[in-house]
């Protein structure tokens, strides 16, 4: 009786081990998998980029300042920020690094006084709009026509190749990091859509280079958006429609309701010209999403899931979808490919 009741014992052991056995292989094989592929040079989004405890408006906190300083008056820029060298001009701004406290800053000072009126609203549209996808407003002076911002040393959006053909980032530049730019900026581009004071259009945008010389790679490579000097703002409640400028607008680029409607026999006449609305960003988000995705391993199959939402971009304005539905289809597309990397290999050690 003893006997056979021990036999039992082993005999259902020697059945249910093995099982076991496996599994707990299977699951150390299948964490060992995820962590490698979290773990190799993959961004770490939704983490590094959240303020746990973001400053009151008007206040700032900068890395290793644990409280938030109010923004700097122009004594305190003039007392305390000291001009290093220059990293970047457009139109509107030339930018200094600089530096306060120890701390690298980005200081901005108007180039020629007739754009007075761009730089000032550029300012008044960065302090109202501070938030995660905007640069970090640190203070200005608007008799001095200066502002100081939170300094990024990769710059420009447009470096993005150069940076992640640098030895140190080389293992970060694959498609799935690539694809989060893509939704960091389409993301940015829903912010300014439906930004708390209304709908704003991105209007420095008449080619490539311009798009991405208005946003800046974080070291965390999270995009900001910098230059908001050209923002005009739409509302279609009380019908009130913009325009990019008052110049005749030109190329490819530019959304089609931007170019001269009526011929090369009429010429261009800015009270003629009809007005348009925030379609426009979305008419050039497959343009920047391609520079974004890049040429790397994987960034074509990418494009081919997005070939869909691609070509609605490309539709007449009010058929176009919005950056909402962009978003939407960029997630749920980078969701179904990553599930698509992953699963293969767990589903062949299975
Ligand atoms: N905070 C910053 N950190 C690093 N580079 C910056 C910063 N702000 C601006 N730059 C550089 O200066 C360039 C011009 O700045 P921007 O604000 O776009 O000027 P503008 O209004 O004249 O176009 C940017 O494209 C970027 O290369
Ligand atoms: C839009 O226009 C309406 C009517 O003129 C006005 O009440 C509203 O404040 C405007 N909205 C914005 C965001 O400016
Ligand atoms: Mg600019």
């Amino acid at each position: 009786m003893e006997k056979k009741s021990y036999d039992m014992k082993t005999d259902l052991m020697q059945k249910l081990i093995p099982p076991a056995l496996l599994l707990i292989v299977v699951l150390l094989l299948v964490n060992l998998l995820l962590y490698q592929y979290f773990n190799n040079a993959y961004f770490f989004y939704g983490q590094v980029n959240v303020e746990h405890n973001p400053c009151p408006h008007g206040y700032f906190r900068l890395g290793s300042l644990r409280n938030c300083t109010p923004w700097l008056s122009c004594e305190a820029i003039k007392r305390e920020v000291r001009k290093l060298k220059r990293v970047g001009e457009g139109a509107v701004k030339r930018v200094f690094l600089s530096e306060w406290k120890e701390n690298k800053v980005a200081l901005s000072q108007l180039t020629v006084p007739e754009l007075q009126k761009d730089f000032m609203h550029g300012l008044q549209m960065l302090k109202s709009l501070q938030s995660k996808h905007v640069v970090k407003l640190l203070g200005y002076c608007e008799e001095e026509f200066t502002v100081l911002t939170e300094y990024h040393p990769f710059g420009s959006l447009k470096n993005l190749n150069q940076i992640l053909n640098l030895p140190k980032y080389k293992n970060s530049n694959m498609w799935q990091n690539r694809f989060l730019l893509a939704i960091n900026y389409v993301s940015i581009i829903h912010y300014l859509h439906n930004s708390p004071l209304g709908t704003f259009v991105m209007c420095d945008s008449n080619d490539l280079e311009k798009v991405l010389s208005q946003y800046l790679l974080t070291s965390s490579f999270h995009i900001v958006v910098n230059d908001l000097d050209a923002l005009p703002l739409v509302n279609k409640s009380a019908g009130e429609l913009i325009k990019c400028g008052h110049q005749e607008l030109q190329g490819e680029f530019v959304a089609p309701e931007q170019l001269w409607p009526y011929g090369n026999n009429i010429p261009f006449e800015d009270n003629l010209m009809p007005p348009y609305d925030e379609m426009t960003d979305i008419w050039k988000i497959p343009d920047v999403s391609n520079f974004l995705l890049g040429d790397v391993d994987g960034s074509d199959l990418v494009r081919f899931h997005l070939f869909g939402i691609h070509q609605a971009c490309k539709k007449r304005p009010n058929e176009r979808p919005s950056a909402k539905m962009v978003l939407d289809t960029y997630r749920n597309v980078l969701a179904s490919l990553v599930r698509e990397t992953v699963m293969p290999n767990t589903r062949d050690m299975l």
